[in-house]
């Protein structure tokens, strides 16, 4: 029998990773079944729990989960899970279950990778300081860029969160007037209510990018990336990223993910 993957999450039914982990098994001939697990707002625990007694061996955690499945792991943590306060993968060990996280690593392979973008000596603006914001900012301060400076439209969180990792600044968005960068990254969620983080004008420098976490959508951060003349990217690589990791971790072999996420953004 094929060993058992899910990505759990709810809502689930729009989740991309069923594909991009199948597309995965194929190309490394690997035989796994990769299904989406839709858990009851208040029963995270108990559905990992059934779907590990019930012989699977991973998961995959997302929206609204990572933070639970973060207590869920305590003793069995990765250090990158450990500062991005969320776990992302969920390995079923023999010992019990380990959570790590490959959000961060997805993000910085999908910049500097397939963007061909280098982080290190770059000014680089992260907005949000939530759960997402919160998985990437430990490993964009590892590529070390020039500055790190953190926005939030709540600038007191923005401000803890530049103190407790090391980022350069932290503040509101009118604290950044006058201000430019070369790499803009959106973790916040203001993409899925059709609005965008209020950047004082002049905030892309030339030639900057622009990220947006979410993915496919065209999101009004994008709009305003283009027109500052930015390079506009969505998170459609992160997510195929990320996945690529979590996949590292089960089973031991990197896939490509070129083909993953050309055929991904042919839809
Ligand atoms: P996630 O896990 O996606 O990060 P979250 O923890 O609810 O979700 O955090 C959402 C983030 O998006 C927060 O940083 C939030 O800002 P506040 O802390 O001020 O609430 C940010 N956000 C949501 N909608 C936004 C909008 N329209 N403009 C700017 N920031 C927004």
């Amino acid at each position: 029998m094929a060993d058992r993957y899910a990505v759990i999450g709810n809502p689930i039914a729009h989740s991309k990773s069923p594909w991009i982990h199948a597309q995965f098994a194929r190309q490394t001939q690997q035989e796994i079944e990769y299904t989406r697990l839709e858990a009851p707002l208040e029963g995270f625990a108990r559905s990992v729990e059934e779907f590990r007694a019930a012989g699977a061996r991973g998961a995959n955690v997302t929206v609204p989960f990572k933070e639970q499945a973060f207590g869920l792991c305590r003793g069995a943590l990765s250090a990158r899970a450990r500062a991005a306060g969320a776990v992302n993968t969920l390995v079923f060990g023999a010992d019990g279950l380990h959570g790590d996280n490959t959000d961060g690593v997805g993000l910085l392979r999908d910049i500097t990778v397939n963007l061909g973008r280098a982080v290190t000596g770059m000014s680089v603006l992260l907005m949000g300081a939530g759960g997402a914001a919160q998985g990437v900012v430990g490993p964009l301060l590892a590529a070390q860029p020039r500055r790190l400076v953190i926005a939030n439209r709540t600038a007191a969180k923005a401000r803890a969160m530049a103190q407790r990792f090391g980022a350069s600044a932290g503040g509101g968005y009118g604290e950044l007037r006058g201000a430019q960068f070369d790499l803009l990254i959106n973790a916040t969620s203001s993409g899925l209510t059709d609005e965008a983080p209020p950047l004082p004008p002049g905030a892309f420098a030339p030639g900057a990018l622009g990220y947006d976490m979410v993915y496919g959508r065209d999101t009004p951060f994008l709009a305003m990336a283009r027109a500052a003349g930015a390079e506009a990217r969505d998170g459609a690589g992160m997510l195929v990223e990320q996945a690529a990791e979590s996949f590292l971790l089960w089973r031991g072999v990197r896939p490509e993910t070129a083909p993953v996420l050309a055929a991904l953004r042919l839809g």
